[in-house]
């Protein structure tokens, strides 16, 4: 099978992008920082992320949220469910949510209520891309890598039907291949 995938945000734009984001963090100057990947789609983009950070001279530390809100079709279903729980105690921490796309917001909606739950003592979200027309939840990232268009994306983390996840890019792939292939992880 060969599939059309067209470049939407190449590896320099988003090493540039990814670095300003790390520097705006350090700007916030924030205290005991624990930073929460969302698995699986954030692995790249929070490995890139936290080596930034850490040549912006953060010193964080680094946990892993693995949510499903698998479900029929393209759309994220209402149900999110834990398959790996946060270990850390986030009593009084300042957290940071990574996750790769930030659509109806129902995953990070639940991961932020979830920490808060816990008396974190606060939680920002980064983002990578942004589909604000997508929003069913409530909720807005503190901090966006790019603003995405209404297309299914891949690559740099992100899959379709668990492949494309190593493409070292981000790119979408054409409507009738994009039909019935989120796995919403
Ligand atoms: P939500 O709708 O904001 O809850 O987004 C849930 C998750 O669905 C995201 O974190 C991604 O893992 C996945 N997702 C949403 N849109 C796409 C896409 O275009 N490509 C790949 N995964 C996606
Ligand atoms: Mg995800």
């Amino acid at each position: 099978m060969t599939t059309d995938i067209h470049t939407l945000f190449d590896e320099d734009a988003i090493a540039l992008r990814v670095a300003a984001l790390a520097d705006e963090i350090a700007e916030s100057k924030p205290r005991n920082l624990l930073v929460v990947a969302v698995l699986k789609g954030s692995f790249i983009f929070a490995a890139d992320l936290l080596r930034a950070m850490h040549r912006a001279g953060l010193e964080p530390e680094v946990e892993f949220f693995h949510l499903s809100s698998y479900g029929a079709g393209t759309e994220g279903s209402e149900n999110i469910r834990i398959l790996r729980d946060v270990e850390s105690d986030v009593n009084g921490r300042d957290i940071l949510l990574v996750d790769d796309i930030l659509e109806s917001g129902r995953t990070l909606a639940f991961a932020r209520e979830s920490l808060l739950s816990r008396d974190a003592r606060s939680v920002k979200i980064a983002a990578l891309l942004d589909k604000p027309e997508r929003r069913k939840a409530a909720i807005s990232a503190d901090y966006v890598g790019f603003t995405c268009p209404d297309k299914f994306v891949v690559g740099y983390g992100m899959d379709m039907g668990h492949a494309w996840r190593q493409l070292p890019y981000i790119g979408y792939v054409a409507p009738d291949a994009a039909a019935d292939g989120k796995t919403g992880e």
